[in-house]
């Protein structure tokens, strides 16, 4: 049994370690000042494992098959989020982080030139995981596949950017057309500075389906969305953050300001069987237990509950990711959204398309 004495050393050495580290932290000398950031030879290896880890815990992860990566929406929605979400960490196409992040070790990286070294696959479990012991903090609503896919999306646009083309990505006409800017009106700069750059200046998205439709929606509606949103109980990596920043008082007050603006025209582009749809939307589907849309979201003559949201002239892009979420149960939402759940989870995706279709070509 000569080989058991080895064995024995090397056990012998790694206890004495493991001790000897111990000591070491327990008296408080351990190097973790970010003042004096790493050695070279640590950074590099911590760079090493970092990019090993991400390839060989992405292998799972593939491009879902209705996921186009050069979808318009999906880069407008990333872009949306980064302005507020990454560039205060990694800057944008030309300008650096602030001051105060880039004392941080490791520092946060200038991304445009690091994004062609990664396949779509790895950005998507960096984005959706974060890393730790880093500050490059996890995606807020994990289960929302699709809003890390959108952060994807752009991330690949990002190294072919000018800075015009960027600020036209991320805040588009945020600036015109508000209706509170006033200095002694914080409501205003909240709108301008945060939702306007997303919903657009008038409250209609920003065209391609990327943002929902606002303007005219009802009043309860949004602040119970808006509530939802805060106290996390819908889901949304874009819209938990924005709304967990503001108190109650401003919820309603952004409830009543998109409300009472003017609803915008049908979007009559929607690729889906438009004919199905209204069937769908005016019947049901009774032999699956589906109940006929018009009844809670309208159109119909009887006044409607201002809990249900309207849903005539909305994206249908919007109204499909929304069908998705609740069918796969990752959507949340009001008090209320568990009726959705059951309707949406018994809606073939084709189905789902056709009522999109249908209720995006009404008149609001
Ligand atoms: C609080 C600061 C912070 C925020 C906010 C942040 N990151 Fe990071 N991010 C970091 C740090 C620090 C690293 C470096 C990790 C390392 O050194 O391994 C990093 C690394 C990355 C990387 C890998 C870069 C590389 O090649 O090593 C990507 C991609 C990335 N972040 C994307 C994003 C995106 C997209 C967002 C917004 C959704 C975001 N980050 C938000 C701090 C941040
Ligand atoms: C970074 C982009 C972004 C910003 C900034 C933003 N939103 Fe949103 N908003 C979104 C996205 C994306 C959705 C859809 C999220 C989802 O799938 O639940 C959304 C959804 C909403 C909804 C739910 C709409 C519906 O029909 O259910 C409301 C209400 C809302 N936002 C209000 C606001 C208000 C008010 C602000 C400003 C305080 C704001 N948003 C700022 C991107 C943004
Ligand atoms: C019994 C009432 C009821 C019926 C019937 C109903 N819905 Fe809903 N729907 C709701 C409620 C309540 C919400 C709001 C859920 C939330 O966000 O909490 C909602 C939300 C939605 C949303 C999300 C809207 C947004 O702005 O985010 C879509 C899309 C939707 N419903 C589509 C449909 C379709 C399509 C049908 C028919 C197949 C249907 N609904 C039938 C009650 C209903």
């Amino acid at each position: 049994m000569k080989w058991k004495r080895p064995l024995a050393w090397i056990a012998g050495a790694a206890v004495a370690a493991g001790i000897g580290g111990f000591v070491f932290a327990a008296a408080g000398f351990a190097p973790i000042a970010a003042s004096s950031g790493h050695w070279a030879v640590t950074d590099w290896f911590l760079h090493f494992a970092m990019r090993r880890a991400v390839k060989t815990q992405s292998l799972g992860v593939a491009i879902p098959p209705d996921v186009s990566l050069d979808d318009r929406a999906l880069v407008l929605r990333g872009a949306g989020h980064y302005e507020s979400g990454c560039a205060p960490c990694h800057g944008t196409p030309t300008t650096q982080p602030s001051v105060v992040v880039r004392q941080m070790t490791p520092k946060p990286p200038h991304l445009p030139p690091h994004i062609p070294s990664w396949e779509p696959e790895h950005l998507f479990w960096i984005v959706k995981h974060g890393v730790k012991f880093t500050a490059m903090p996890a995606w807020p609503a994990l289960h929302r596949e699709d809003e890390v896919w959108a952060m994807v999306a752009f991330l690949r646009r990002l190294p072919d950017l000018s800075e015009a083309e960027y600020r036209a990505l991320a805040a588009g006409d945020a600036g015109s057309g508000n209706r509170l800017r006033s200095h002694d009106d914080p409501i205003g700069a909240v709108v301008a500075e945060s939702c306007a750059r997303c919903h657009g200046a008038e409250g209609l998205g920003r065209g391609a389906g990327a943002f929902p439709k606002l303007a005219g929606q009802t009043e309860p509606y949004l602040l119970a969305s808006l509530r939802a949103y805060a106290a996390g109980e819908r889901h949304s990596g874009f819209m938990e953050p924005v709304a967990a920043m503001l108190d109650d008082a401003a919820l309603q007050r952004l409830a009543a300001y998109y409300a009472a603006m003017p609803a915008g025209a049908a979007e009559a582009t929607a690729a889906g069987d438009r004919a199905l749809g209204e069937r769908i939307a005016t019947r049901g589907i009774p032999e699956r237990g589906v109940p006929a849309c018009v009844q809670c979201h309208g159109p119909k003559e009887a006044p409607r509950a201002a809990v249900y949201p309207s849903l005539a002239g909305q994206y249908a892009d919007y109204i499909t990711v929304q069908l998705d979420a609740f069918a796969n149960g990752t959507r949340g939402g009001t008090p209320f959204a568990h009726i959705m759940r059951s309707i949406a989870e018994r809606l073939e995706p084709a189905e789902r398309g056709a009522v999109a279709a249908y209720y995006s070509a009404l008149a609001p």
